[in-house]
């Protein structure tokens, strides 16, 4: 197919994690804006193995990939292990670059992509018990920058979205009720994100209307770093 004729007529976009929380809601506003979004489950795309990875993407061709599912295991330097580390390496780092790789070569031939690693605020500053978190998320970022640069002339626009606190499983799990008062506190707009908020974002970044921004990291957060960390 000529590159013109598949950039108009591709629409397929391929979103890991979106069995809920943010993922589920990018999903959503897609489907919606007339995208064809493959949203394999884990079943079909287990993102923490390798093998699975290649599997899945062997017969896929898309316009736009959202590395969004991640893992945030929670713990202080003594209480960290190895297979821990692993599984956060390989979920939240070596899946997205492996998916990024997979899917870049049939948009180079294109001509067209437009990639968005879902990372944290945690990828910018840091805090207690979240060094794999950080590690993973400060190493999307990084892969974010490197990749602007190789994929730029191929006209692949890769961006990293880095949201505050977002109302999904992940925060009820990992915050106790009682500290997510105090951290409102502690945030400008005085509340957590709700995913939707994340996926208008991320909507504007994979569509067209996004010709110039490549190799951002952009902040999410209701003023949150803002406000404690400059
Ligand atoms: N929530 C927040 O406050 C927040 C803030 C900043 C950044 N983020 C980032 O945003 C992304 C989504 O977070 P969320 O809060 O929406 O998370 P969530 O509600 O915990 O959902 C995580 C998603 O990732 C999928 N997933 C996890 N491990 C997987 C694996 N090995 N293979 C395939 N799928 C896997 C889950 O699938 P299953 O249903 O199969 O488990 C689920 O769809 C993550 O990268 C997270 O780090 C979240």
């Amino acid at each position: 197919m000529k590159a013109w004729l598949w950039r108009l007529l591709m629409n397929k976009i391929l979103i890991t994690g979106s069995s809920r929380g943010i993922g589920k809601s990018i999903k959503e506003l897609l489907d919606k804006n007339g995208y064809d979004c493959l949203t394999p489950s884990r079943e079909e795309l287990d993102i923490s193995l390798p093998e699975s990875i290649k599997e899945y993407c062997k017969n896929i061709e898309v316009k736009g990939l959202i590395n969004c599912a991640g893992i945030n295991i929670l713990g202080d330097l003594k209480s960290l292990n190895f297979e821990d580390t692993n599984n956060m390496l390989n979920s939240n780092l070596v899946a997205p670059l492996f998916l990024i790789k997979e899917v870049s070569s049939a948009m180079k031939t294109n001509n067209y992509g437009k990639i968005i690693n879902i990372s944290s605020i945690w990828g910018i500053r840091s805090k207690e018990y979240r060094t794999l978190y950080s590690m993973t998320k400060f190493g999307l970022n990084g892969m974010t920058k490197a990749l602007a640069r190789e994929l730029g002339e191929y006209n692949i626009l890769i961006n990293s979205i880095a949201p505050g606190y977002v109302n999904t499983e992940m925060t009820q799990t990992n915050i106790p009720l009682v500290q997510q008062n105090d951290i409102k506190e502690t945030i400008p707009l005085r509340r957590f994100a709700e995913p939707n908020e994340i996926a208008e974002l991320a909507l504007f970044l994979i569509s067209e209307k996004n010709s110039y921004i490549t190799g951002e990291v952009i902040t999410i957060d209701g003023g949150f770093l803002a406000w404690n960390w400059q």
